[in-house]
């Protein structure tokens, strides 16, 4: 059932005045033909959001959360619910409750097909050793493993948990973040992670090759952060994915998770463009998959409700609308861009006031009281030419 954005106005929900012509109408942009999720339909191009499965279930804000999910959105991407520390609880021991309410456990309809959401699956090999990466048990008993085993153990992982999720997940992250930002002698300048330890670069061949076995029509991508704009790190991934198609590799493109800010500059002809260009020759797509524009915040005490979440210059939410523009009009210039993923739904529980101290954050397109920012109007616009 589509909740109209409409109802949602009369639920309290207030929007911007500058999207409101009168109180009481539902502006133009409003209507079902003109906001994001059906204008991404009609231009049969996804975005999506990044979310925690219990921001749905619980319906949090009054339920808010789930509306403005439901209401602006074509893609799901559990933010945290479908990494191994949160799924992987033993060797052959799977929690799957959290991802199955979003999903659907096996022959059932999930949150995303009761309202029309494609799922992308984030991650199942999160490749670094730091963070919420790999779960507590592993850490501790994988480095007495045998390479047969550590081989065996993530073959059957991701067996279980692609498979579980067969033709519900379109495009799946196979592997995340697997190359090192400090120079080092390993192939493709990969991280010293347990999977590269155990089992060399070829891991990530079968990662590949068992999520594509497990589940033969969901789209499978190396992701990465850093490799924005080109560079050496970029020049790494495209290295890696050109010698993961040599191996056989199932991989239909590269994510570009576009964690950047309101003063990111994206123009054609730029390394953008030109990275965008060299996936393109590579006979790869690409999705653009955590993106997220923070701007300067407010210095505030620790603990201040609004850490985070009050922008030091009001007018930088103008250069972040330019700069979501840029990164649509960038994909919709290409043949080969498969959607673009928004790395959290509101400002209110995006990961980054906590990662920056509240110094950076406001990187989302709705704010803290669900009221669409500039940005929001701006992705809209480039939707529409
Ligand atoms: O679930 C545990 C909880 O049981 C435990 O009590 C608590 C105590 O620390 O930790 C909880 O896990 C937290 C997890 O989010 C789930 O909420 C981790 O500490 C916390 O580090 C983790 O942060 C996530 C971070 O990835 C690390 O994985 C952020 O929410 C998430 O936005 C961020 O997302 C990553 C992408 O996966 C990959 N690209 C970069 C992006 C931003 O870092």
């Amino acid at each position: 059932m589509m909740i109209s954005l409409c109802t949602l106005i009369s639920a309290g929900i207030s929007l911007t005045s500058a999207s409101l012509s009168s109180p009481n109408a539902c502006p133009s942009w409003q209507s079902q033909d003109l906001n994001l999720r059906s204008l991404a339909q009609k231009r049969r191009f996804i975005v999506g959001s990044a979310m925690p499965a219990s921001n749905l279930k619980n319906d949090v804000d009054g339920g808010k959360y789930a509306a403005t999910a439901a209401e602006h959105f074509n893609l799901l991407e559990l933010e945290n619910d479908l990494k191994p520390p949160a799924i992987w609880t033993g060797p052959h021991d799977y929690h799957f409750a959290d991802v199955d309410y979003i999903a659907g456990e096996p022959g059932k309809k999930g949150w995303a097909q009761q309202h029309g959401l494609k799922l992308r699956g984030h991650v199942l090999v999160y490749a670094r050793d730091e963070g919420y990466t790999l779960p507590q048990w592993l850490r501790t008993k994988g480095p007495a493993m045998s390479k047969e085993e550590a081989s065996g153990l993530l073959h059957d992982y991701i067996k279980a948990v692609a498979g579980r999720y067969r033709g519900k997940v379109a495009m799946w992250d196979v592997a995340n973040e697997a190359i090192d930002d400090r120079p080092n002698k390993n192939p493709f300048n990969l991280r010293d992670s347990f999977w590269f330890r155990k089992l060399g670069p070829e891991f990530l061949v079968l990662a590949f090759r068992w999520a594509h076995e497990a589940d033969p029509r969901a789209e499978l991508y190396y992701n990465e952060y850093g490799i924005e704009g080109g560079g050496t790190k970029a020049q790494h991934m495209l290295d890696l994915a050109k010698w993961l198609k040599e191996q056989g590799a199932p991989i239909t493109g590269l994510g570009l998770q576009y964690h950047i800010d309101c003063k990111t500059s994206i123009a054609p002809g730029d390394g953008h463009y030109q990275l965008i260009d060299a996936i393109r020759k590579l006979r790869l797509g690409y999705m653009i998959t955590e993106l997220d524009v923070a701007v300067r915040m407010k210095r505030l005490p620790a603990g201040d409700p609004n850490r985070g979440l009050i922008p030091e210059d009001p007018a930088d939410l103008d250069l972040q609308a330019k700069t979501y523009a840029s990164v649509f009009q960038m994909a919709r210039s290409s043949r080969n861009c498969h959607g673009i993923n928004i790395w959290g739904l509101t400002d209110k529980y995006s990961w980054i006031p906590g990662f920056s101290r509240g110094r950076d954050g406001a990187a989302t397109l709705f704010d803290k009281d669900y009221k669409p920012k500039p940005a929001y109007q701006a992705i809209v616009d480039v939707l529409k030419r």
